[in-house]
């Protein structure tokens, strides 16, 4: 064993991954974004890899939110995120999305966003209620996240499980939008 760690050690793998994940996974991370989202991702300034999208949610909330910090949460919501905002200590401002087409209402959106939060969180295609947004949706998102200076979190885990005539569209890839989202 001794003799077998000594030639390891000279090897290239042989330790944890860095913090924010071996080179080589986040370049493969890259290439394969790219290609779906369509613009170009540094495998080195635009990706850090988390323990699955559990990990990454929390991170971003607690990157982004300091205590007391509110955050627009479109309800109903995938359980987890209610747990992000209570371990930040995030106060959420629920907006509902009506059924049966699970569509926003313009005025309750801006309403939340009058509250100057500090980010909304958009799970799209949605858990639990299967929305996919529309561009025309993800624009109104975007038009008041400028408007009021706010953070986007995307949680896209379900970008490949879209059917035709719908189709995922990346809400980073929005004009204006990679600075101020987290996906
Ligand atoms: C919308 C959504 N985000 C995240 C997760 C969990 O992802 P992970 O297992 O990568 O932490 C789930 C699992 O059900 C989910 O539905």
């Amino acid at each position: 064993m001794c003799d077998r760690l000594a030639e390891v050690s000279h090897e290239d793998y042989h330790q944890y991954a860095i913090t924010w994940g071996a080179q080589n996974f986040r370049e493969a991370l890259a290439n394969k974004q790219e290609k779906y989202m369509g613009f170009p991702i540094d495998p080195n300034k635009n990706i850090v890899v988390t323990c699955g999208s559990t990990e990454a949610m929390m991170c971003a909330m607690m990157t982004v939110c300091d205590p007391g910090d509110k955050v627009v949460v479109l309800s109903p919501f995938y359980e987890n995120y209610g747990a992000d905002a209570i371990l930040s200590d995030a106060k959420p401002i629920y907006v509902p999305l009506h059924p049966p087409l699970f569509n926003f209402d313009k005025k309750e959106l801006e309403d939340a966003f009058k509250q100057h939060p500090k980010a909304l969180i958009l799970c799209n295609p949605s858990n639990p209620c299967g929305k996919v947004f529309s561009e025309e949706e993800l624009e109104y998102i975007a038009s008041l996240a400028v408007k009021y200076d706010t953070y986007v979190i995307t949680d896209e885990v379900y970008e490949h499980i879209v059917y035709a005539p719908y189709k995922h569209i990346y809400f980073a890839s929005l004009p204006g939008m990679f600075e101020r989202t987290i996906s």
